[in-house]
């Protein structure tokens, strides 16, 4: 018996950036309401098979006692939460990502919500599991939750709003595109609870918190006129004012982690550069954000990347571009090689 379950990241325009910390009743409990787009190309695959011996794979390698003791505290979390017996067999458990992993893509939010499903599958059967989680996308998002934050936002594909235990859909047919600029495909130093703790310890976070709401309303406003007004100059003035957020969200993040007691440093001299460039190019119609790494998203209405990589080139960066764009939920796929 063996499922395969496929989930897509999603790169966040308004930012979950500090958590609640050490409280065993709020795992994962944002500091404020996120929200952010599915991505389609990048996605994240699991098979989960039931064996005579434990085995879990990443990326097709052993996975590290770290990332093995994450995923054993979630699937024990997962059989309290759905309330149902510890599997009397060992389990077998491959997941990949088909994008790079230090793409400055989110792959704990893909990896937890194709675990989630896979799991779900495996236990109820796919068809069950499918229905359970449309039926119940609440709590399959606060399911996806427990694991990493983030992922309670790849539960329904499109663009999804988190506050509290779990996201909710948002609707909007726009298609928006995400290039993704890597600039180094180290690993994070960083990891992200630290991220969050010097956001949580920021001096700069009673303010943030208190203009989030507006700029958060602002943003989808804007993408709503964009999406009414497709086609026309319109849309593009609207859009434009969309990628204002977005960019004043990813430096107030960034800004927020540079000021707490402790920082952090997560641009390196190639973002810098990057982020120069784009100030100088006052009639760009794409705009930046960036996660809790050096790379660059760059999100637009069009298709971007060889501007954008004419763009590299005149700076004197060197960078691998990842073309993506709105994506869709998870889902069950057979049983192939992976
Ligand atoms: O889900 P986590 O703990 O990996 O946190 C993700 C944090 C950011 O990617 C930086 C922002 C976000 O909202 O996705």
């Amino acid at each position: 018996m063996s499922v395969v379950a496929v989930a897509h990241p999603n790169i966040a325009f308004i930012k979950y950036w500090g958590k609640v910390m050490d409280d065993p009743n709020k795992i994962n409990w944002a500091l404020n309401p996120s929200f952010s787009m599915t991505l389609d190309r990048a996605q994240t695959q699991t098979r989960i098979r039931l064996s005579d011996h434990f085995e879990f794979c990443l990326n097709g390698n052993p996975a590290s006692e770290a990332d093995t003791k994450k995923l054993l505290n979630y699937l024990a979390m997962l059989e309290k939460e759905l309330k149902v017996e510890p599997l009397e067999r060992a389990l077998s458990i491959d997941s990949k990502n088909n994008f790079p992993t230090a793409a400055g893509i989110a792959s704990s939010a893909s990896a937890f919500a194709a675990l989630c499903l896979a799991y779900l599958g495996l236990r109820w059967g796919e068809e069950n599991a499918t229905a359970w989680c449309k039926q119940n996308l609440a709590e399959f998002s606060r399911l996806c939750r427990l694991g990493s934050g983030s992922a309670c936002r790849s539960v329904a594909g499109g663009y999804m709003y988190w506050e509290g235990s779990h996201a909710v859909t948002w609707q909007c047919k726009l298609k928006l595109f995400d290039t993704v600029l890597i600039l180094s495909s180290e690993k994070k130093k960083v990891s992200s609870r630290d991220g969050h703790l010097t956001a949580s310890q920021s001096p700069l976070l009673a303010e943030r918190l208190q203009n989030l709401p507006a700029r958060s309303r602002s943003m989808m406003e804007s993408l709503k006129l964009a999406e009414n007004a497709h086609g026309t100059p319109q849309a593009d003035i609207a859009f434009s004012e969309f990628g204002r957020l977005l960019e004043e969200e990813a430096l107030e993040m960034h800004s927020l982690t540079q000021k707490a007691p402790q920082p952090v440093e997560y641009w390196s001299d190639e973002t810098r550069k990057i982020l120069t460039a784009l100030r100088e190019k006052s009639d760009r119609n794409y705009f930046f954000t960036i996660d809790a790494g050096p790379n660059l998203h760059l999100i637009s209405m069009q298709p971007v990347a060889s501007e954008v990589r004419s763009l590299c080139k005149e700076v004197g960066v060197s960078a691998e571009i990842w073309e993506d764009s709105t994506g869709g939920p998870p889902r069950f796929i057979p049983d192939v090689e992976i």
